[in-house]
């Protein structure tokens, strides 16, 4: 895996295969409180669901996690913190409404926890913070991923330059 920093809050790196993106997925679970938004964005295939199977299991979620594709919502309450698993496939934009996203990271009707959303480009409202993370296919490297920290928060990425240590270029 490795490692272009563009800011304190804005990361590139190259995921060589489905291990590194589920391990991407772990330390962002281990770093990442209560109340997280991470809005995921990448075509089918593009390893939405890997990066948050990782995610849960650093959460201590033993349950499988799928997409919920039909299902649209997926929570995961076993972990040290809920898990808010979201996919917005199946939704038109003007669908997206109906399901009421936002209560999963206002979290004032359930418990805060980490929200996960794939197909987020079709949210029509978002929270004013949040962590995208685009993924994209690459040819000679597996996945690209580009992840950005946008709004007010009490962290940033560096926690990630941990991943240099497994670099492979
Ligand atoms: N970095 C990677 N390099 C190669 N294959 C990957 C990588 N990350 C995930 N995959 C594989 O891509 C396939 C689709 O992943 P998935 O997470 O289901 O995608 P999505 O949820 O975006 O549709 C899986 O077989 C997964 O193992
Ligand atoms: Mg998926």
């Amino acid at each position: 895996m490795s490692l272009n920093f563009m800011s304190s809050c804005s990361i590139d790196l190259f995921l060589t295969d489905s291990h590194r993106t589920e391990q991407l997925g772990y330390i962002l679970g281990q770093h990442l409180p209560a109340g997280s938004l991470i809005l995921l964005q990448g075509e089918l295939g593009a390893g939405k669901t890997t990066l948050i199977q990782g995610l849960g299991k650093s959460l201590g979620i033993t349950e499988p996690i799928s997409s919920p594709t039909f299902t649209l919502v997926n929570e995961y309450t076993e972990g040290r913190l809920p898990l808010y698993h979201l996919d917005l496939y199946r939704l038109e934009k003007e669908q997206v409404s109906t399901i009421c996203p936002e209560i999963y990271w206002e979290g004032e009707e359930v418990v805060p926890g980490i929200t996960a959303i794939e197909w987020s480009e079709r949210l029509t409202y978002k929270s004013d913070r949040y962590l995208e993370i685009n993924l994209v296919h690459n040819a000679k490297r597996g996945r690209q991923a580009t992840l950005n920290l946008l709004g007010k928060h009490d962290l940033n990425l560096d926690f990630l330059l941990c991943l240099a240590s497994t670099t492979v270029d």
